[in-house]
C-alpha cells in the first residue's frame, strides 16, 4: 500500500497499441470490486480515451482534459459511478480530446490529485508506447502493470518500454548536472537493437562523473517491481517467451518484473463491446474471466511483496489451462 492514504494505485501501460491496456483495466476494477474493495478507474490515455466504453458508461461528462483545461474545477468532481458496486470512474478526455501533452507542472499536479484520491485500488488506464506522459505515470508507484500480447512486435515494444522507463529515470535523478544530463541524451537516441542498452554500463558511465549520482540512479531504479501480463494467449507455445523477457530485464535494464498471468483469447471480449455489455459480469464463467479474477487474487495477495518464480508460475498457469482446455482457438 502507498504510505500517504491506503491507496493502492496501478498504472496499466502497454509498449504496444491495442494489447488490451483498457479492456484489462476496467475487468480487474471489476474483479476487484467483487473482492470486497473499492476501485477506482481512471482513463489517463489523453487523447485517445476509451475507457468509458469498456465500462457501459456513457461519454458524456467532463474528464481529466476538462479539468486540465479549466484549471478551476476539483478533481474529485469527476468522479461518476458505473452503476457496478463499488466501481468508480474518472474519464479520460471528456469534451477536451486534444490534451494529448501536458506541460510537467500540470502532469506532477494531477498525480497529486489522484494520489488523494480514495480507494482501495486507483487503477490507470494509459495510452499506448512511452511517451513522457505514460513513463511518468507509470512512475507513480513501484508496481506498475505491463500487458502485452505474445507477438513479437508487442513483447519488443514492451522492452523498448521498459528501457525508456528505466533511463526516464535515471534522466529525472541526475538532470541537474548538465554534463550526466547530456550523456543520458545520448543515451534515450541509442536504438534496443543489436548494441542493446547495458544499464550497469550507463551507471558506470555516470560514476567516472559522480558516484554520488550514480548511486542516486540506482537507488531510484531498484524501486521498481512492475508486474506483467500476457494477453489473447491462444496457445501454449505463446508463452515460450516469458523466461528471456525476464532474464532480458534483470540482465539488461536490472528490472526485476513479476510475471503475475496470462489472459486467454477471448472471442466474447469484441461481441460485448459491439453489444455495449460490460465484459465481466456478462461472462463471468468464460476462461477469460476466471483468469482476470485469478490476476485480481494475486494482485490482493502479493500487494508490494515480491514474487519469487513467478517465470515458473505463470508457465504453469498457462500449462495446466491448456491442458484443460486444448481446442481453444479463434
Ligand atoms: N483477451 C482478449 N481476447 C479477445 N479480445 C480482446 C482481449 N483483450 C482485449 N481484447 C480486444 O482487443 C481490442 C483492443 O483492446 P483495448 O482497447 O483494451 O486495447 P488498448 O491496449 O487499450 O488499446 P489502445 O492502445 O488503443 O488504447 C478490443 O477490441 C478488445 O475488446
Ligand atoms: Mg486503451
Amino acid at each position: 500500500m502507498d504510505s500517504k492514504n491506503k491507496s493502492m494505485i496501478i498504472p496499466v501501460a502497454g509498449g504496444k497499441g491495442g494489447t488490451g491496456k483498457s479492456f484489462f483495466t476496467a475487468n480487474l476494477g471489476i474483479a476487484l470490486t467483487r473482492l470486497g474493495y473499492n476501485v477506482l478507474v481512471i482513463d489517463l490515455d489523453l487523447g485517445g480515451s476509451n475507457l468509458h466504453s469498456y465500462l457501459g458508461v456513457p461519454n458524456r461528462f467532463p474528464g481529466i482534459g476538462d479539468y486540465i483545461k479549466a484549471r478551476s474545477a476539483r478533481f474529485e468532481e469527476l468522479i461518476i459511478p458505473t452503476g457496478i458496486e463499488n466501481l468508480n470512474f474518472i474519464p479520460g478526455d471528456g469534451q477536451t480530446p486534444f490534451m494529448a501533452n501536458i506541460a510537467y507542472a500540470q502532469k506532477l499536479k494531477l498525480i497529486r490529485s489522484i494520489q488523494k484520491m480514495q480507494a482501495d485500488y486507483i487503477l490507470l488506464d494509459l495510452g499506448a508506447g512511452s511517451g513522457y506522459n505514460t513513463l511518468d505515470f507509470f512512475a507513480v508507484t513501484r508496481r506498475g502493470l505491463m500487458i502485452t500480447t505474445p507477438d513479437f512486435p508487442a513483447i519488443m515494444n514492451s522492452m523498448v518500454f521498459f528501457k525508456n522507463f528505466v533511463l526516464r529515470r535515471i534522466e529525472r535523478t541526475v538532470r541537474r548536472n548538465l554534463q550526466a544530463k547530456e550523456y543520458l541524451q545520448s543515451v534515450f537516441k541509442l536504438p534496443m537493437g543489436e548494441e542493446n542498452i547495458q544499464v550497469g554500463k550507463i551507471f558506470d558511465d555516470l560514476a567516472e562523473i559522480s558516484t554520488e549520482l550514480a548511486d542516486k540512479a540506482k537507488k531510484e531504479c531498484s524501486r521498481y517491481q512492475p508486474l506483467m501480463i500476457y494477453n489473447m494467449v491462444e496457445q501454449p507455445d505463446d508463452m515460450k517467451a516469458v523466461s528471456k523477457i525476464d532474464s532480458n530485464l534483470k540482465n539488461r535494464l536490472q528490472l526485476e518484473v513479476n510475471h503475475i498471468g496470462f489472459i486467454p483469447y477471448a472471442k466474447e471480449a469484441m461481441a460485448s463491446v459491439r453489444r455495449r455489455e460490460v465484459f465481466f459480469p456478462h461472462y463471468e464463467k468464460s476462461p477469460a474471466a476466471r483468469l482476470i479474477m485469478l490476476i485480481a487474487k494475486r494482485i490482493v495477495q502479493i500487494g508490494q511483496a515480491h514474487v519469487e518464480n513467478s517465470t515458473e508460475i505463470v508457465l504453469q498457469d498457462a500449462k495446466k489451462y491448456f491442458r484443460l482446455n486444448p481446442d481453444i482457438t479463434r
